[in-house]
């Protein structure tokens, strides 16, 4: 219980941390909480995260975009819209976009 309870408060801290540290520039780092079979809680930080989504969710209606298809800033408002239509969350996008600025053609 000490354990679960302590595990949370991490979670929480890091949370709570990457939603201040994060305003401006948004983060590919995620933070995923996950069961295993022991009932205790695994914490996942993975960088791939917003690759993983945008192959996962960005291809579904029209092929996948390359990310240096556009730059940063055009990226920006396209997400917009297409957040929406991809269903993504908050950290799901953020994470995306990460992705995307990681990887975008360098701006004019
Ligand atoms: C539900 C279907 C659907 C999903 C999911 C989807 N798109 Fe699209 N996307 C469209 C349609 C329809 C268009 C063209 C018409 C429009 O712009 O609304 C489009 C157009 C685009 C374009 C062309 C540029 C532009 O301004 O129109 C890009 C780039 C793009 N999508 C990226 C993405 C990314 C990134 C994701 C994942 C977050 C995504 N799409 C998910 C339906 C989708």
């Amino acid at each position: 219980m000490i354990k679960l309870i302590s595990v949370l408060i991490f979670i929480f801290s890091v949370l709570i941390f990457g939603a201040c540290s994060r305003k401006i520039t948004p983060t590919k780092t995620t933070v995923e909480a996950k069961e295993n079979s022991d009932k205790n809680y695994t914490v996942v930080l993975s960088s791939r995260y917003g690759k993983e989504t945008y192959e996962a969710k960005c291809g579904n209606c029209h092929n996948l975009n390359k990310p240096s298809n556009y730059t940063f800033t055009e990226w920006n408002p396209i997400m917009d819209r297409m957040a929406k239509k991809a269903d993504l969350d908050y950290l799901q996008k953020q994470n995306v976009l990460g992705y995307l600025k990681d990887n975008a053609k360098a701006e004019k």
